[in-house]
This record gives structure tokens, C-alpha cells and sequence, in this order.
């Protein structure tokens, strides 16, 4: 397989063709995610929760970022790496193009910021200087003190009516990708179509250009799994057959079906 590229991500959402993504944080699970034939692998923040055993994404560091960055390039076959900027890594411009800089030099090859509309400057700086953006919209975990708790977001029409703009001015902006996080479903459908570049989905349905898991959650390691989560070792005697069975069920529209997502 050739290296997956932004390219690549256009070409599959032109096509209609599912994006696959999937959380990852190491060497192993990178080279073995890659045999799954998983594309995108996002060095989430959320390695804060599953590898660190901290209740939220808020402790974690850009430094945390980039080793884990440098580990997943390590095992990496061809896919694209996503890193996430962690809380608090670009509350400014400055802030933000210096640790882009930290994560791409680790290995990324595009980095993840989670907001709004109010990134829209951010975003263009970073593509002006080389580094592709995707915006993670809706629940997005480090705003969790402000949100009161991990919920679902743009339920309300005048919330809804704010993350379709959004999506709209940051694409202008020059994002590269979107990425929404517990939204209903048919709003994360709207926003799929209106969008000319590639949204990708946890939690937001099945009509999302494609869809990204924790990997520790699809493996069954979570005890208490969010309502959008597939326990993909179900019936497989092994992780590779497991991260297989993801790959095909995500690319068949199999995953997620209507109960992992929810209404408006
Ligand atoms: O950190 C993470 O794993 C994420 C996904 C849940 C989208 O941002
Ligand atoms: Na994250």
C-alpha cells in the first residue's frame, strides 16, 4: 500500500470510500494497526486517560505528545499520523505554531486541535507554514470543565446552528480535516455533506467520512465503554484479527451501527 496521504483522505471522501482511524500510541500497535490496514493513526491526548490512568486529557504534555509521536513513526507502514496538541499547547499563536513544530519533528504528519470557529486564524497560520490542521468539533475533552461533564453536544438547535458554521469557516481557513465527537447523527450527517474535506466521526454516526475508536476501548480494555464503542475482540481469538474486523467493519458501513450514535 502506498503511503496514505491528505491526497489519499480526499481521494477515499470523493469516492465514498470509508476513512478508517484508530487511536495508537505505540510502535506495536502502529506496525500492527498498519497490517489491519488502519490509515490514519491518532496519537490521541486520550493516551492521557488509557496509558497515564489520569481521569481527563489535562495533565498531558506536548513532551508526553511527542514521545509517543516518535514511537507510533516508529512502527508506522504507510499510514498518516494525526498527534493531538494537548490542553493548553495553543491558547496562542505563538504557542500553537512552536508545538505543531515539536509534534511534526516527532513524526505527525498533521495535528489536531479541538474548538471552534475561534481557530480559524490558528489554522491558516499553521497550513501557511506546512503543517495540515484537523479541528476536533463537539465534545471535545479538554473543554470538559466547561462543559460539565462528558456530553453530547449540538443537541440544540442554536449549538447545531454554531457547529455547521464552524465546519464551514474553518474548512475556508484551511483546514484539513474535521473530526466531531458525540454529535447526533444527522447533524454529523449534514455537516459530512456540506464539507469538502474529509470528517471523520466517533460518535456521530455512520454517515461521517470515516471513523476513529480509542484502541483500548475496542479491544474490550475499557470496563465502563462509552455507547459508541465496539468491543472488536468479540468473537476473535487474537488483537490482529480484531483490529482486521474494525478495519472491514468501518470500511463496509458495518461500524457504527444506529445504537452506538445518537439523536438531536
Ligand atoms: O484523544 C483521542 O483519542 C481523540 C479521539 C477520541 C478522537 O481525540
Ligand atoms: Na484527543
Amino acid at each position: 500500500m502506498p503511503d496514505v496521504t491528505l491526497t489519499t483522505l480526499q481521494g477515499l471522501k470523493q469516492r465514498g470510500e470509508k476513512i478508517v482511524m484508530l487511536t495508537s500510541y505505540d510502535a506495536t500497535f502502529a506496525a500492527a494497526s498498519c497490517a489491519a490496514g488502519v490509515e490514519v493513526l491518532l496519537v490521541g491526548d486520550s493516551l492521557g486517560n488509557v496509558l497515564q490512568g489520569h481521569d481527563s486529557t489535562l495533565p498531558v504534555s506536548v513532551a508526553d505528545m511527542a514521545y509517543h509521536t516518535a514511537c507510533v513513526k516508529r512502527g508506522n507502514r504507510g499510514a498518516l499520523i494525526l498527534a493531538d496538541l494537548p490542553f493548553m499547547a495553543y491558547a496562542t499563536l505563538g504557542q500553537a505554531l512552536d508545538n505543531s513544530a515539536t509534534l511534526m519533528r516527532a513524526g505527525a504528519h498533521m495535528v489536531k486541535l479541538e474548538g471552534g470557529a475561534w481557530l480559524c486564524e490558528t489554522v491558516q497560520r499553521l497550513a501557511e507554514n506546512g503543517i495540515p490542521a484537523c479541528v476536533h468539533l463537539g465534545l471535545t475533552p479538554q473543554s470538559v470543565n466547561v462543559f460539565g461533564g462528558y456530553k453530547v453536544q449540538g443537541r440544540d438547535e442554536a449549538r447545531a446552528q454554531a457547529m455547521r458554521e464552524a465546519a464551514l469557516a474553518l474548512e475556508q481557513a484551511g483546514a484539513a480535516m474535521l473530526l466531531l465527537e458525540c454529535v447526533p447523527s444527522s447533524l454529523a450527517a449534514e455537516i459530512t455533506r456540506a464539507a469538502g474535506i474529509p470528517v471523520i466521526g466517533i460518535g456521530a454516526g455512520v454517515d461521517t467520512d470515516g471513523q476513529v475508536l480509542v484502541l483500548h476501548d475496542m479491544l474490550g480494555l475499557n470496563p465502563r465503554p462509552a455507547k459508541f464503542v465496539r468491543n472488536f475482540m468479540r468473537g476473535q481469538s487474537d488483537i490482529p484479527s480484531a483490529l482486521a474486523a474494525y478495519t472491514q467493519a468501518v470500511k463496509h458501513a458495518q461500524f457504527p451501527a444506529p445504537e452506538h450514535g445518537f439523536s438531536a
